[in-house]
């Protein structure tokens, strides 16, 4: 969260003053309708679901291209573990791939990974930083894959002129507290494909969605049980907000890592980008030559931390999956399906993520430094460096 303040005060107020705050209501204000046709007017896709989070959207996606029990679908071994526990909820099998030198997922590792049993696979655009979409959309034609785009961290971020999150066959994005732009919580699923839109809304409010509203006047989709991930007037209200100051909050962040970038070139070097003009700029990314001198330098500038130290961002800190705990009862566990058995986990699967990450420094940009601020950060990392 970036910017929040009195338009986000008086969204919230003009919901409770209403006295409509369930999503489907007969008021004015229909703050939910209203931000999900918002939100696709800004990214340029025909359907969007506003959600709880984004691993409800990115749950409801995978539910919407019918994927379940005997199907793979690739990860990144560099995403939060969200991105892997939507596809054990979908009742598949997340298979953990490589990524390059960008830190995101590669297209390469994920050809290899590729059997006849995988059925999508997930770029994560970490950080705001564009995954080779080109790449990845060409591998779903080649194998008949669904691509779904995990821009969770990359609201608002492009790739080629288009936005992140609208460039395969389903997107979702994240408005948790820790995102560019946020409701506290909330999420979306993005999509042009009327099945995938039609199944994830029925799964996202399976007890409601046929009830309230002529939500499925066109619809050729049955319901069928689903969950619960319906959000709430008050948070589509700031969501609101927060999206007319998209714009300007990734401008700032564009023009505060340039500018820290020019500071820092002449000392460090960058990891590579799939298309750093399109890139949130939520982070700048320092490239080093080992993971030594990559500690040192976060130990003493405290002005970045090291990705391989960063939790569950990391595919070796994801206890649940890698020992197949996918439920609380064994029988609703994906991993103990007759269709998923067999399937096993290697610590050691993707070694060449573990070293890089173990090499590179985000830097966390914030849209509303000042030229001193940035000043100090870069003494900070130059000093760090030289000590
Ligand atoms: C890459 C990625 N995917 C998925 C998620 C899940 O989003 P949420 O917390 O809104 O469920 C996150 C959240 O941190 C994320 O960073």
């Amino acid at each position: 969260m970036y910017r929040m303040g009195q338009e986000e005060i008086n969204a919230v107020a003009r919901v409770i003053e209403s006295g409509q705050l369930f999503k489907v209501n007969s008021g004015t204000l229909q703050e939910s309708y209203n931000f999900e046709k918002e939100l696709k007017d800004k990214v340029g896709v025909d359907h969007t679901i506003l959600m709880t989070s984004g691993h409800a959207g990115l749950t409801a996606a995978l539910i919407g291209m019918g994927i379940g029990p005997g199907d793979e679908v690739i990860v990144p071994a560099y995403t939060y573990i969200a991105t892997a526990m939507a596809v054990v909820a979908a009742g598949a099998v997340p298979v953990i791939a490589e990524i390059d030198e960008t830190l995101m997922l590669d297209p390469k590792d994920v050809e290899k990974k590729i059997t006849k049993k995988t059925k999508a696979v997930i770029p994560v655009h970490m950080q705001g930083n564009p995954c080779d979409m080109d790449a990845f959309v060409a591998l779903g034609k080649k194998y008949g894959i669904a691509v779904l785009e995990d821009a969770c961290q990359a609201v608002g971020g492009q790739y080629k002129g288009k936005y992140l999150g609208t460039l395969g066959d389903a997107g979702a994005f994240s408005f948790n507290y820790f995102k560019v732009i946020s409701a506290g919580e909330g999420g979306a699923l993005l999509t042009n494909n009327k099945s995938i839109f039609e199944k994830a809304l029925i799964y996202h409010d399976s007890s409601a969605v046929a009830y309230f509203g002529n939500q499925m006047e066109d619809f050729s989709t049955e319901t069928f049980c689903g969950h619960e991930f319906r959000t709430n007037e008050i948070t589509a209200a700031i969501l609101r907000e927060q999206l007319k100051k998209l714009d300007g909050i990734i401008n700032d962040l564009r023009e505060k890592k340039n500018m820290l970038r020019d500071a820092l070139a002449p000392h460090f070097k960058f990891i590579p980008s799939n298309d750093y003009d399109g890139c949130c700029a939520t982070s700048l990314t320092l490239q080093f030559d080992s993971a030594e001198e990559a500690e040192k330098i976060a130990k003493n500038s405290k002005a970045c931390t090291v990705p391989i130290n960063t939790g569950k961002h990391v595919y070796t800190a994801w206890d649940c999956i890698l020992n197949k705990r996918g439920a609380a009862h064994p029988l609703f566990n994906p991993f103990n399906f007759e269709a998923n058995k067999g399937y096993e986990y290697d610590p050691a699967c993707c070694e060449k993520s573990l070293e890089l990450l173990k090499k590179a420094g985000h830097i966390s940009i914030n849209p509303d430094w000042t030229k001193e601020q940035i000043d100090a950060i870069v003494k900070r990392l130059v000093d760090a460096k030289n000590a």
